[in-house]
């Protein structure tokens, strides 16, 4: 689906020509409204691309609000972050924390005490082209909103991954970034924290209804289920619990990410999850 090509290296560069490397490919995860899931979204799709073999850098664009590193358990090891890199003081390679659960996934973490306006735009674009050089998949983590955390987030990226919850606001919110994003990311949808059966009573939209307002192409339903917040707050991916339904929610979308034809399962919760699993997630 999002499979990286090989880059048309320009016609008359400057510079000697590279030879035709297969550059990884950015996408960054939004939503517009707070609290729906990207960050979540984008430690678990990270983790199960990187699960597959591929070397991906996650890129936390939240600056003042970092958290990424926290969902990773990695926040004992940020020294440095992308305001850092941006601005010179330190080399990506020595701000890069490497995941010694995913030997080949990278963090560079956001600052905690800078404000997301201290960005420059132009050199954001830049720190993702040198990250496409050295990894397979770079998933930018977007702030909540649609002001300049929004525009750097987006500005390298050659993808739009949209989380969305059943919820007005949050399909509101959503279609106002589906707008704003350029075309040419082609975004698609994650609708995230999906309860089953309040759906089948009418009590949740479902994903035809969400979808009915953003038309995206659906890249996954992930459920609403405790044990995400559980494995969080551990600092482990639950993509990576190979028991876990949700997990293979997440292993199913970095499956579609890499262009295999998977269908889109739907989430099953509680007794039927627990089943499931019991049978090997059959
Ligand atoms: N599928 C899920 N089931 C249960 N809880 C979830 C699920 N997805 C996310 N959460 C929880 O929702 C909360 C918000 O998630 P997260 O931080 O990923 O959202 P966000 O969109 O990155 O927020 P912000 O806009 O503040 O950056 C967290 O406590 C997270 O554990
Ligand atoms: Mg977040």
């Amino acid at each position: 689906m999002y499979d990286a090509q090989p880059e048309p290296q320009p016609a008359a560069a400057q510079p000697p020509p590279k030879p035709a490397t297969h550059r990884g490919h950015a996408i960054v995860i939004t939503s517009g409204k707070g609290g729906v899931g990207k960050t979540t979204t984008t430690a678990n799709v990270g983790a199960a691309l990187a699960a597959r073999g591929a070397k991906v850098a996650l890129v936390d664009a939240d600056v003042g609000l970092r958290n990424l590193d926290i969902v990773l358990g990695l926040e004992s090891r940020v020294r440095y972050h992308l305001l850092d890199v941006i601005e010179g003081k330190v080399s990506l390679e020595d701000a890069l924390i490497r995941d010694k659960r995913s030997p080949t996934m990278s963090l560079l973490a956001a600052s905690q005490t800078r404000e997301k306006d201290d960005v420059d735009t132009e050199k954001m674009r830049a720190l993702i082209e040198q990250l496409r050089d050295h990894f397979d998949w770079v998933l930018i983590d977007c702030p909540a909103g649609i002001e300049a955390g929004f525009r750097n987030a987006v500005v390298g990226a050659q993808s739009a991954i949209v989380v969305c919850t059943p919820e007005v606001s949050s399909v509101r919110d959503a279609d106002r970034v589906v707008g704003l994003l350029p075309h040419s990311l082609e975004p698609k949808l994650i609708v995230n924290r999906l309860r089953p059966h309040l759906v089948r009573r009418g009590k949740m939209l479902s994903v035809e209804d969400v979808n009915a307002i953003l038309r995206l192409p659906l890249l996954g339903i992930v459920a609403d289920e405790p044990e995400v917040v559980m494995a969080t707050n551990r600092g482990e991916p639950i993509a990576l619990d190979p028991r876990s339904q949700t997990g293979a929610s997440y292993r199913s979308i970095a499956a579609r990410i890499v262009g295999e034809n998977v269908p889109v399962e739907r989430p099953k919760t509680g007794f039927f999850a627990r089943l499931s699993a019991l049978f090997g997630g059959r």
